[in-house]
This record gives structure tokens, C-alpha cells and sequence, in this order.
């Protein structure tokens, strides 16, 4: 992957809530950062003392600087030593780096290079909504459990029953386009869904629109006659080789009846979220074993596009398709 390119992007990377008076370790693209609050502010510096390569992390917060845990040097904001036990004067300023922070829907958010403006994709501009945000993480590999959120056709066998029925197949008219960060797939059902989720939840769903914005951030809205009745949005975060984080969050159009429809859809959501994780760690375990170009056919709608905008393979093309799932 491209990693120059990913450090631009802003990543969100830990519940506002969960960040207390502890140091948070947290990973972003392999480099460990400690994330703490000091005084009103959050602060996300490398997580690695200086003086024997500690992580701060382990460390604590005393009078609004960090304090390393190992020989109690301590640190401001901005990443400067500003006090060594029992050494009066520093000839020369130690610093560590410091990064970039925002708090946004109750998320921290960071950024590791450059000056990209923030932006929170998760913001529902057409719709207003109720929604529930939930952190997951997995070992598996960055690209391709971005491909299994995208690309249904894996449904009828790992969420058999559950998403859908191989034998039960559903039509549907696939069109996608390309943007300047992304691509979306269009999906106009011609059969409704058939898995059990749809048989309890749907009534009457008749499009699929799924969108990848870079550098992770991808949605899934379901629309009965243009109206948007439900939205998946998942930020896949790339913590480290084999280890995605994802902030995942369930939205439903606001009315009385939407705190029920979260509790009722977890459980089903959870299973489909297990059933991928099992497949996805298994994967990203074997693939470290074998070195042999994949298969791909037109019905892998997504990979080529993933490839094409992290590593910078060429433009993929886009698929006008009649498919049956
Ligand atoms: S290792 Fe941090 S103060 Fe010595
Ligand atoms: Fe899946």
C-alpha cells in the first residue's frame, strides 16, 4: 500500500468516552501513538520515550504533562521534554512528535502527516438519523476485509440463511462509477433479499447503493422507492499489517421506534460481523503462505478498484452486470 499517501488521511481511532485519565496506546498504519488528555486537551503523540525507547503509554499524567513510567521524564502537547529527574538544565530541547487531533462525533480522530483539512464522512447531510457507532478490530488484512464489506458475493455461503439463500437466487441490476476518491455500486434489485435479516427487517427495499471513499471509509444505504431506510457506515482503520480496526455505525431515519430496531438488529449484526472475522483472519493466516496471483472475474466488483486507489495499480473498470446472488 501506498503509505506515503495513506498518512494524509484522517483516521478515527478511540471513543472520546473511552480515553479517561489513562494513556491510551493506539495503533495508526504501524506506528504506535499514546493518546491522552492534558488539562482540557487531547493529545496524540508518539508513543515512545526518548530517553529508552518506553512506551508512554505505560506512563501517567501529572499536572496537565505526560510523565514516562520507566525514569519519570515528563512531556507537554507538544511532545517537548520539559522536566528530567534530577537533571537541572537541558543544553539542547528534546522533543518526540506530536500529531494532529479532532474530536468528532464523540470519536478522536488523527492525522499523521500534511495539512488535509478534517472532514468526518460519517456526517448524514441527506437524512437525519438515529444512529449507533460501535469499535471492532480484526486480524486480517486492510484491503481485503474492506473488499468483504463491498462486495456481496460472498453472502449466501459465510451469511447463509442469514443475508441470503444460494438457492433461493435474487436478481439484480449492478451499474458502478468511479470518482475522484472512490467508486460506488449500484444495485437495483429486481428479487427482494431473501435471508432471514430481510424476512424480519425489510419491507420492501429495492436498491443497494455501496460507496468507498478513501482512504476506508465505506456505506451501504438501502433505499425503498429513493428513500433511505437504513445505512452501514464502516471506517476501516489500518492499525498495523494484518490488524483493521473498524468504527462501525448503524443509522436509522429518526423516529420513536428506533431505539427497538438497534436492539432487535444487533444480535443479527453481530453474527454476520463473526461469520466475516472467522473467514478474514483465515485468509489474511494463509495468505502469508502462499505468493500466487489471485483469480479475479468480472464478478469481483470491488477488488480492482481497492487495488487501484492503495497501490496504485491502474484504473479498474467499472462493471455494468445483470448478477443473480
Ligand atoms: S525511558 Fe522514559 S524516562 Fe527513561
Ligand atoms: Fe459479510
Amino acid at each position: 500500500m501506498n503509505q506515503a499517501k495513506l498518512k494524509t488521511y484522517w483516521y478515527p481511532l478511540l471513543a472520546f468516552k473511552s480515553l479517561k485519565r489513562k494513556p491510551q496506546s493506539v495503533m495508526l498504519l504501524g506506528k504506535p501513538l499514546v493518546l491522552v488528555r492534558l488539562g482540557e486537551k487531547i493529545v496524540c503523540l508518539e508513543d515512545r520515550c526518548p530517553h529508552r525507547n518506553v512506551a508512554l503509554s505505560d506512563g501517567f499524567v501529572e499536572k496537565g504533562n505526560l510523565r514516562c513510567a520507566y525514569h519519570g521524564w515528563t512531556f507537554d502537547e507538544q511532545g517537548v521534554v520539559t522536566k528530567i529527574p534530577g537533571c537541572a538544565c537541558l543544553e539542547e530541547p528534546i522533543t518526540i512528535k506530536s500529531y494532529r487531533v479532532h474530536v468528532d462525533s464523540g470519536i478522536i480522530w488523527v492525522c499523521l502527516e500534511g495539512e488535509r483539512a478534517f472532514n468526518n464522512p460519517f456526517t448524514c447531510k441527506d437524512i437525519e438519523v438515529d444512529r449507533r457507532i460501535h469499535f471492532k478490530r480484526l486480524k486480517a488484512d486492510f484491503i481485503h476485509t474492506i473488499e468483504n464489506f463491498l462486495d456481496p458475493t460472498h453472502t449466501p455461503f459465510i451469511h447463509k440463511g442469514l443475508l441470503r439463500i444460494e438457492s433461493k437466487q435474487q436478481r439484480m441490476h449492478v451499474t458502478q462509477e468511479l470518482k475522484e476518491e472512490g467508486f460506488v455500486t449500484q444495485y437495483q434489485l429486481v428479487d427482494k433479499q431473501n435471508g432471514l435479516i430481510n424476512t424480519l427487517f425489510d419491507n420492501g427495499v429495492d436498491t443497494n447503493i455501496a460507496s468507498f471513499t478513501m482512504p476506508g471509509f465505506a456505506q451501504i444505504d438501502y433505499l425503498q422507492k429513493k428513500r433511505v431506510v437504513f445505512r452501514v457506515q464502516i471506517f476501516f482503520v489500518p492499525y498495523t499489517e494484518g490488524e483493521v480496526g473498524m468504527v462501525v455505525c448503524v443509522n436509522l431515519p429518526k423516529s420513536w421506534t428506533t431505539p427497538l430496531t438497534f436492539l432487535a438488529l444487533r444480535p443479527f449484526m453481530e453474527l454476520a460481523y463473526i461469520q466475516d472475522k472467522r473467514i478474514l483472519e483465515r485468509q489474511f493466516t494463509l495468505q502469508k503462505s502462499y505468493d500466487k496471483p489471485y483469480v479475479s472475474t468480472p464478478n469481483d466488483l470491488v477488488i480492482d478498484h481497492l487495488v487501484h486507489f492503495f497501490c496504485d495499480a491502474p484504473i479498474g473498470t467499472c462493471k455494468t452486470a445483470t448478477m443473480s446472488l
